[in-house]
């Protein structure tokens, strides 16, 4: 029986947390893959660093030494970023190797291209973990939902947001201080202006719309408000109308079927829908599909944890696909429906 390789780019909260649940779930790695999974290497950008329950023997500081290596059967990129993950992930490609990622920012600018590259060489792309931390919703939204016609996802995205609104609403604790605790908890980006100014929603709400409506949405096509404007008086207004405020993703198909929109903005919800409970760093997706009804996907969306069990349900997917000598759904078979201005739909 082979050894399948992982290459892992990152050691941060994700990658640090994607080494350690990989070596406490090894067992059951090679139950579920069938094969014995390994690290071939762990690319860091500073070796020195304590990394408690990393194997130090794997660290290095070469990336493009690790991606281009021939017995790498899966690269995991956790580092974040647009352009040099995406050139790590290129090589990787060109080099054979299916790639795991987490990386929201890149998929939403560049997953079509990504798409294509995968395929012309016969690899795998998944990025389960890319939208919503440890929610199944990607698959679900592409396979298990593949029958079915999506009219509309409607939720909570972003964790920090949540948390700082949260915060604000139920403590009447202070903007800054409630973002501070969120960046210490691992839930921000290493530059929060893109969870707050709803950047990082706006790019998984381009995912989401892409993939649930098999269609293309590009970052630009996402109409986004953040966070930043939302005051104390807000809160206390909605409050006293019955309501929370919540910064939603909301994306939807037109009637005929013909075009869709996607957008990222603070609204109020009344106290009395599903959203309004949605505490802390969670995330909460609703999804309307013409047959299956409403359902419902809901769990922890930030932290290195959460998004670590993401990138491992994607890791034993990828592996398999590899042992069985396929690649799993791509992006290739999908409708180029109009992107319209939220008015118009
Ligand atoms: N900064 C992101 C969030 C991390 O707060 O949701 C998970 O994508």
């Amino acid at each position: 029986m082979r050894t399948l390789k992982v290459a892992l780019l990152g050691c941060g909260v994700v990658g640090s947390d994607v080494a350690r649940y990989m070596a406490r779930h090894a067992a059951d790695l090679t139950a579920r893959i069938g094969a014995p999974v390994e690290f071939a290497g762990i690319a860091v950008r500073q070796a020195d660093l304590p990394r408690p329950g990393v194997p130090e023997h794997l660290i290095t500081t070469d990336a493009d030494e690790l991606v281009k290596r021939a017995d790498v059967d899966v690269v995991i990129e956790a580092i974040g970023g647009t352009d040099r993950a995406r050139d790590l992930i290129t090589t990787a490609f060109e080099h054979g190797a299916s790639v795991v990622s987490a990386n929201k920012a890149l998929i939403a600018a560049e997953g079509a291209a990504l798409h294509a590259t995968a395929a012309a060489y016969g690899v795998d792309l998944y990025y389960e973990a890319a939208v919503a931390g440890a929610v199944p919703l990607l698959r679900p939204l592409r396979e298990s939902l593949a029958g079915d016609r999506v009219t509309r996802v409607l939720g909570i995205v972003n964790g920090t947001t949540n948390f700082i609104l949260d915060r604000m609403d139920s403590l009447g604790a202070d903007y800054a201080q409630a973002l501070k605790e969120a960046a210490t908890l691992g839930y921000a980006e290493a530059d929060p202006t893109a969870d707050v100014e709803g950047f990082d929603a706006a790019a998984k709400a381009a995912i989401l719309a892409g993939i649930a409506f098999n269609t293309r949405v590009r970052l630009d096509e996402v109409y986004r408000e953040g966070i930043t404007a939302v005051t104390a008086a807000d809160i206390e207004n909605a409050k006293a109308v019955g309501c929370v405020i919540k910064l939603l993703a909301v994306c939807e198909r037109s009637a005929d079927g013909s075009s869709v929109t996607a957008r990222v903005h603070p609204a109020m919800v009344p106290l009395s829908h599903p959203l309004a409970a949605v505490r802390g760093a969670f995330n909460a997706v609703f999804v309307e599909a013409e047959a299956a009804g409403q359902l419902m996907f809901y769990g922890p969306g930030a932290g290195g944890a959460p998004t670590a069990s993401a990138v491992l349900g994607d890791l034993v997917a990828v592996c398999r696909n590899r042992l069985a000598g396929i690649t799993g759904p791509g992006d290739a078979a999908y409708q180029q429906l109009t992107v319209s201005p939220m008015a118009e739909v």
